[in-house]
């Protein structure tokens, strides 16, 4: 639910939305709004979107527009693009962004909306983090846009809605290094076998991502993401680099499910996937290990996992105390 007051944009709000989008573009060196050579639809931006199918909202202040955001049908209608997602320097930080965000994702939603995708400039660094936080990782490659701001764009996008896991290129693993970071924090600090201790600093979380993301990168490993109503909750990788004997091998790893979004299926979709992708890299034997008594080795029995033995004192937990790992295999 929105916190802030949003209503439908006006084409009459076109000097505020003017105002808004030239302050944030004069944020970064080289960006220059030439409204009639190059955007003439701000002039009447309602209209604009509802020709396209599509809806624009306002946030205001004291009279004053200090927040926008507008969605719309892409071709095919099971994409919607979110645009013109701007929010005045001195309304930051108050979770506006992200209501106008999930205003226009759900305005998509209800209509269909099976993925969500947007543009932003790859000068707005800031934009990037908040949309990486929000789920969204970097799709494809870079839009050129032969404008007076030499613009360059990169698209992110995310499924919409219902339980969806999906690889990640080297692309699209570093913009999720850390959203997966905060998961792992998450899980950690609630004293998951994922051989890190609490607490676990988001800094050393996004470093294992950047291993990850690079490793992605050399074609070495796979990672997987969940995403649940749009939310990315899960992840799971899996490792290729095993001996020169073992091509037919690959372990699985960090295995992941925000605590909040738990036996909801996140796990075994994951798990699937992870065997899916597998097969796809002719891995036919796969291995993994837990924590002895964890809710992981459930899952892993469930999925037709053989559990081959455990280590006593294998590793230690949160309180230091040494406790066993089971390991266990699966052939494909
Ligand atoms: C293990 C983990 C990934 C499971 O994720 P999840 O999304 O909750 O799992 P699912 O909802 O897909 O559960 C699938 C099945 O696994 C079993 N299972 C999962 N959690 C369980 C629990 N706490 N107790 C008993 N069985 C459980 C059940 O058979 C479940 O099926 P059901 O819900 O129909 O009964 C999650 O608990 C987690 O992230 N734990 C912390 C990280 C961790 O330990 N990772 C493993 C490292 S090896």
């Amino acid at each position: 639910m929105s916190v802030h007051d949003l209503r439908p944009g006006r084409d009459t709000d076109a000097e505020g939305f003017i105002a808004l989008i030239g302050a944030c573009w004069a944020e970064y060196p080289g960006c220059v709004l030439d409204i009639d050579g190059e955007v003439p639809e701000l002039r009447a931006l309602a209209t604009y979107f509802r020709d396209q199918g599509g809806m624009l909202w306002a946030a205001e202040r004291d009279g004053r527009v200090i927040g926008m955001v507008g969605t719309r049908p892409l071709k095919d209608d099971a994409a919607w693009e979110i645009c013109r997602m701007y929010v005045d320097g001195a309304a930051r930080g108050i979770g506006l962004a992200a209501d106008l965000l999930r205003t226009a994702e759900d305005h998509a939603c209800a209509a269909g909306a099976e993925r969500l995708v947007l543009w932003t400039d790859t000068r707005f660094t800031r934009a990037h983090g908040f949309y990486e936080k929000q789920g969204y990782v970097r799709q494809g490659s870079i839009r050129i846009l032969d404008d007076i701001s030499n613009s360059l764009e990169f698209r992110y996008a995310k499924p919409a809605r219902g339980l969806v896991v999906e690889a990640l290129d080297a692309a699209a693993a570093a913009s999720a290094e850390r959203r997966l970071a905060d998961l792992l924090v998450a899980c950690v600090a609630e004293g998951a076998s994922l051989e890190f201790l609490p607490p676990l600093s988001r800094d050393r979380a996004i470093a294992f991502w950047k291993q990850t993301s690079a490793a992605v990168a050399a074609g070495s490993r796979v990672l997987l993401v969940a995403w649940r109503d749009g939310v990315m909750a899960g992840s799971v990788t899996l490792d290729l680099a095993t001996a020169q004997n073992q091509p037919h091998v690959a372990a699985i790893q960090k295995l992941l499910v925000d605590p909040g979004a738990r036996r909801a299926g996140l796990g075994r979709a994951l798990m699937r996937r992870a065997e899916q992708a597998a097969r796809g890299h002719a891995r036919r034997l796969l291995s993994l290990d837990t924590r002895a008594g964890s809710a992981a080795g459930a899952l892993y029995r469930a999925e037709g996992w053989h559990e081959l033995g455990r280590i006593p004192g294998f590793e230690v937990d949160a309180a230091r105390e040494p406790c066993d790992t089971v390991f266990f295999w699966k052939s494909l």
